[in-house]
């Protein structure tokens, strides 16, 4: 069912104001009035409307006046001036500066349903064509992958010159920073793209499992083995496999798995003979792999196969400039999944998400805006409507409160130092433990010590 539309009617009449808004809300809309240009812009302020209904002549800030203020704050709301005899003129006037239309007056009832309806029509199909463009142009991102941001622009450049080589990629970042988009534009991008996409999680298979799995089995081979069975190399042959959290890949397998990268042949667990398979590896984590180099727990083989070029995903708080267009991309996505419409973010509720550090990057992001549309009232997501830790938690006052000092540097270093200082206090000062929870190596740690001066 669609959200109910919001409109504002402003009107210096208190009889037009009361008839307007009985109908209107016999019509389905949530009606709110004002009776000056003043009082308008007090409601605006602190609600984002479908449509507002203006009058020109009022006493204390007149149609026009409003019309500019509320155009500088939501300049996509559509804003339909209602003209008296004699203010024809201003009206056209009005239509200059960006109205959306306007109805004379006196106007019969359905005259204005109409206007309205239209309008709404009108709006539909403008957001419905700006997401088509943006889809199709990419304008936000590519392959699905949305951002502005110039590191990641750099990466899906990469993307585009690596995608048809044969080249095994190694996608690095923190949870939910996207690996797997990434490795899916990197399939679709491909002369591979008509052949299957599989996807594997290292960590999710038990270790007896995980080599069938990938391999596959001849019947007898063990004993739930009660036929032959293609693994996930031979599905994905002539197209990509993604060994997703390839950290968590036993050492066993790990020697297996090199083996079947530098022969391009795989043997059926159980079986004799071996079979050539022609398949594109991308492989992801999130864990340190070096760290874990370090220690033996992987194949430092295995890591420069997997890894002749890396693609490493910057976290979240590092690209801001995307909140928007994700909360966006979004919002737009789930109204299609939930089947409503035009759910909103206030402006404060987006400052909030613009100020929190996002640890688990863009799926805790998606699943914010997921909760936030479902406890959003009136078609808008509300601070009220987010998540505690958001609204007070992690990320507060690192952002400035004016906007005096947009600097994104000096927000991150600002949050980077914040962390640090809790990591250490909560380690008693353990630089090693300390690094490990940051999810940043011992020696950037040491680095980002001395460069904000902590001891
Ligand atoms: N740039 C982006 N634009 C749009 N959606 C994104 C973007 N990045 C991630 N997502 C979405 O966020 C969610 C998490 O992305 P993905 O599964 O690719 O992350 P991941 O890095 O593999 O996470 P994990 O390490 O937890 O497996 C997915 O629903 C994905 O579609
Ligand atoms: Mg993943």
């Amino acid at each position: 069912m669609a959200a109910r539309q919001h409109i504002l009617i402003i009107d210096d009449e208190e009889n037009l104001r009361h008839m307007l808004s009985v109908m209107l809300s016999r019509q389905g809309y949530q009606a709110d009035t004002a009776a000056n240009g003043a009082e308008g812009l007090a409601c605006a302020r602190g609600k984002v409307y479908d449509f507002i209904l203006c009058d020109i002549r009022m006493p204390e800030m007149d149609g026009k006046t409003f019309l500019a203020r509320v155009l500088a704050d939501h300049p996509t709301t559509p804003v339909i001036m209602m003209s008296a005899y004699g203010t024809v003129d201003t009206a056209v006037e009005c239509m200059k500066m960006g109205a959306y239309d306007f109805i004379s007056k006196p106007f019969k009832k359905d005259e204005i349903v109409m206007v309205l309806k239209k309008a709404e029509e009108r709006e539909r199909l403008k957001s419905e064509n700006s997401r088509l463009r943006e889809v199709v142009a990419g304008r936000n991102g590519f392959s699905g992958i949305i951002s502005r941001n110039p590191a990641m622009e750099q990466i899906f450049s990469q993307i585009r010159k690596v995608a048809d080589l044969k080249t095994t990629i190694l996608v690095l970042g923190e949870s939910g920073t996207g690996k797997e988009l990434v490795a899916k534009a990197i399939h679709h991008n491909s002369r591979r793209s008509a052949k299957p996409f599989v996807a594997v999680n290292c960590g999710a298979i038990p270790e007896n499992l995980l080599e069938s799995e990938l391999f596959g089995h001849v019947r007898g081979a063990f004993t739930d083995a009660s036929c032959d069975k293609p693994g996930l190399f031979e599905q994905a042959d002539g197209g990509t496999l993604f060994l997703d959290e390839i950290g968590e890949m036993p050492p066993l397998l790990q020697v297996k798995l090199l083996r079947v990268l530098q022969e391009e042949e795989i043997r059926r667990v159980g079986a004799a003979k071996s079979l050539k398979v022609n398949v594109r590896v991308v492989s992801a984590t999130s864990r340190d792999l070096e760290a874990d180099l370090r220690c033996g727990r992987f194949r430092e083989d295995l890591f420069f196969r997997l890894n002749v070029f890396t693609i490493l995903l910057p976290p979240l708080r590092e690209r801001i400039e995307d909140i928007p267009l994700l909360v966006e991309h979004f919002l737009t996505a789930h109204a299609a999944d939930m089947e409503r419409t035009q759910v909103r973010i206030a402006p404060e509720a987006m400052r909030r998400l613009m100020g929190y550090a996002w640890p688990g990057n863009i799926r805790e992001l998606e699943n914010v805006i997921e909760r936030g549309m479902i406890l959003s009232e009136g078609g808008v997501i509300n601070e009220t409507c987010l998540p505690q830790a958001i609204c007070s938690g992690a990320g507060q006052g690192v952002l400035p409160e004016s906007d005096e000092d947009l600097s994104i540097k000096r927000a991150e270093d600002a949050i980077e130092r914040e962390l640090i200082r809790k990591a250490l206090h909560k380690t008693d000062g353990n630089r090693t433990q300390a690094a490990k929870i940051l999810e940043i190596s011992h020696r950037s740690l040491l680095y980002k010590l001395k460069e904000f001066g902590i001891s």
